[in-house]
């Protein structure tokens, strides 16, 4: 019998994370099966612990269990500790390992699918949420000249940024307190492309040569990128590389194989063209 993987979310019906582990296991020739899993919304832990009765052996988690996934963790990776939230279980010895694999996945998709390195970059970080938090130590790691985070609540972006001072000072505060400053990249970790909406960024913003990232994807450009677009961005990205290589790093952990990942990412690409 092949290895049995899955991802926990709910909704869940239309992830991508099967077909994209379809698509490593057949690349690399490793015999599991990777299958959606929805968990009712109190039922995360119980659906974990069937899961591995039946002879689980990893999981990605996906929203909305990823903080209640951390919790459930015996053991955490120093990177997951620090997110606050897992995307990667690991069964086994009696125990759940969990790991977080979206910084990892951010930081590959940027510096090695788009060739832009972060070092001595002035970085944007929008959003103060759980998909800001897991990525801004591996940004940090990147020994950027600076990272500054904006929130609708300012409160939250100030609270975000004292528990990272620890590894390098980062700024924080309003939308409207960007006013005058300017990056050579802008993240977007906030979910309002998720609803359509477009963020109240001023003018101004993007410094020569730089790129605008939307951690969302979707056909057609994010409200976000199209924003970026006319406030002058140099190059525009949407998520989608994000998806594809924070599931080669999960795969990693699962396999100890690196799948290519350039193959699926165009073939991905090609399906949600408009
Ligand atoms: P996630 O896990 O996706 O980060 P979250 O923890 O609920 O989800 O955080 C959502 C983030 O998107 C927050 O930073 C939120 O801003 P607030 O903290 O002010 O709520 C941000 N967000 C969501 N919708 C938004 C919108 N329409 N405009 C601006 N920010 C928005």
């Amino acid at each position: 019998m092949s290895d049995l993987y899955c991802v926990f979310g709910n909704p869940i019906a239309h992830s991508r994370s099967p077909a994209i582990h379809a698509a490593f296991a057949a690349a690399t020739g490793e015999d599991m099966h990777y299958e959606a899993r929805q968990a009712p919304i109190e039922g995360f832990a119980a659906a974990v612990a069937e899961f591995v009765a039946g002879g689980g052996m990893g999981a990605n988690v996906t929203v909305p269990f990823k903080e209640e996934a951390c919790r459930l963790s015996d053991r955490l990776s120093g990177r997951a500790a620090r997110a606050g939230a897992v995307n990667t279980l690991v069964f086994g010895a009696g125990e759940i390992f969990g790991d977080n694999t979206d910084g990892a996945g951010l930081l590959r998709d940027i510096t090695a699918n788009l060739g832009f390195p972060l070092a001595g970059r002035r970085i944007l970080l929008l959003g103060a949420g759980g998909a800001a938090r897991g990525v801004i130590a591996p940004l940090l790691a990147g020994e950027p000249a600076a990272l500054h985070i904006a929130n609708r609540s300012a409160d939250k972006a100030l609270r975000l940024a004292e528990l990272f001072s620890d590894i390098a000072p980062v700024a924080a505060g309003s939308f409207a307190e960007l006013a005058g400053k300017s990056f050579d990249l802008v993240i977007n970790a906030t979910s309002a492309s998720l609803s359509g909406e477009s963020l109240p960024l001023p003018g101004g913003l993007y410094a020569p040569g730089a790129l605008a990232y939307d951690m969302m994807y979707g056909k057609g450009e994010t409200p976000f990128l199209q924003l970026a677009r006319r406030q002058g961005a140099a190059h525009c990205a949407d998520g989608l590389g994000m998806l594809v290589e924070q599931a080669a790093e999960a795969f990693f952990v699962w396999r100890g194989r690196r799948p290519q990942t350039a193959p699926l990412l165009a073939e991905l690409r090609r399906q949600i063209s408009p």
